[in-house]
């Protein structure tokens, strides 16, 4: 779509690069490591690790190939049953079925739009039993292998008691963090609470390498099966001769370049979306057809996509007629992704609700312009525009 006038088109997310991914980068090309063998690769794992305060870290190809091999290296087996967020980036389902298990998918909380905890707990409670050192599930004795938490748009799912159901029905944790690093609760990243953590540096993401992803764990064997798999499981003596079915998962020297210099900006990318953050609060809380997420007591919310919930009834809008009279005024928004249950690979999965929230949630949330370089003017804009678009009104 054309905009209205000439001026550029305010994006979502862009990557914040400052210039020092330069000297990396020629720094490969200089040295002739290009490919996945390199020093950088190492160095990103030794820092990313030590910037999550965890043992390891294992660079990979995306977000999805951390996350599927977060599920490899934790044992999963065919026909487990994995629960995980109904409301969610569709790379956290498709992992499930890459390893021919089952997801089973859980609503998403009216307050925070996370993961919902209550429903968790009663489907475990009610449906669930323990039997030596597994879960499984009554009705098909099936075993119940993983909670895969994912938090969204940058905040924190209720991690605390995700890890004590976890600790209860004998669980494994795994985080979905692609879209939160940073973020902490009770002063410990995201990402560190369960057996791995996985994180994408997408074009999009919080940090990027153009495309990659990390896996971090506290985990030795977990750290280094995740490695094995991803370089096509070779055996340790012979780089030509392989003792599994192992994939092409590795982070190239590249890539982790990029990711070197992008880590050296992150305290910075994070302090500028919190300021960006405050300023859409402070200007659009007033309005009574708006509302915001909850964040969860003691945690810290890494700002990735800022995001709205429109009463879009009270405005007589539908979320679709504002993305595209926003972005005609030349303001890029999006809204959430489709619900799980209703996407076309996953609308056969087991979904478990009481009020279907992420369905009412993907009608009228909007992510506003987020990128750690938008500035105030631009952002001035969008919110003006907003306001017109939709013509709020304040709370009396
Ligand atoms: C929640 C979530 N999980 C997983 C991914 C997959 O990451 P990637 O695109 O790096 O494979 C993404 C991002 O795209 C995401 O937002």
């Amino acid at each position: 779509m054309k905009n209205s006038d000439n001026n550029k088109r305010i994006p979502l997310n862009i990557p914040y690069l400052k210039g020092g991914e330069k000297k990396y980068i020629l720094e490969c090309i200089k040295s002739n490591w290009v490919s996945s063998v390199g020093p950088f690769v190492q160095e990103f794992e030794k820092k990313f690790s030590s910037y999550l305060e965890c043992n390891y870290a294992v660079a990979c190809s995306s977000g999805t190939a951390a996350l599927h091999l977060a599920l490899l290296s934790t044992g999963i087996k065919k026909n487990d049953l994995v629960l995980v967020s109904d409301l969610t980036f569709i790379a956290s389902v498709n992992v499930i079925r890459y390893v021919n298990a089952e997801p089973i998918l859980i609503d998403a909380s009216q307050n925070s739009w996370q993961i919902d905890v209550k429903i968790l707990e009663n489907f475990l409670e009610q449906n669930c039993y323990l039997n030596g050192k597994y879960c499984y599930l009554k009705k098909n004795k099936k075993r119940v292998f993983a909670v895969l938490a994912v938090h969204i748009l940058g905040y924190a799912a209720n991690i605390s008691k995700i890890k004590f159901l976890c600790k209860k029905f004998k669980l494994k944790l795994i985080e979905d963090a692609a879209e939160s690093l940073g973020a902490k609760y009770n002063s410990k990243y995201i990402g560190t609470f369960g057996e791995a953590g996985c994180f994408s540096f997408n074009g999009n993401k919080t940090i990027t390498t153009g495309s990659g992803g990390m896996l971090v764990t506290n985990s030795k064997n977990i750290a280094r099966l995740a490695k094995h798999l991803s370089q096509q499981a070779k055996s340790n003596n012979n780089q030509l001769s392989h003792n599994m079915i192992g994939y092409n998962y590795r982070m190239s020297n590249i890539h982790a370049a990029l990711g070197l210099a992008q880590l050296k900006e992150l305290n910075q990318i994070l302090k500028k979306k919190k300021s960006i953050a405050s300023f859409y609060y402070k200007n659009l809380v007033l309005y009574k057809d708006i509302s915001f997420a909850e964040h969860y007591k003691n945690t810290i919310s890494s700002n990735w996509l800022i995001t709205i919930n429109i009463n879009t009834k009270k405005i007589k809008l539908k979320l679709d007629e504002i993305v595209n009279k926003l972005l005609f005024k030349g303001i890029t928004t999006r809204k959430l992704w489709q619900p799980m249950h209703l996407s076309e690979p996953h609308k056969k999965s087991k979904y478990i609700t009481t009020n279907n929230v992420s369905n009412a949630l993907y009608k009228t949330c909007l992510s506003l312009p987020s990128s750690a370089s938008l500035s105030k003017s631009d952002q001035i804009k969008v919110i003006n525009t907003f306001k017109k678009v939709i013509s709020l009104n304040e709370k009396s």
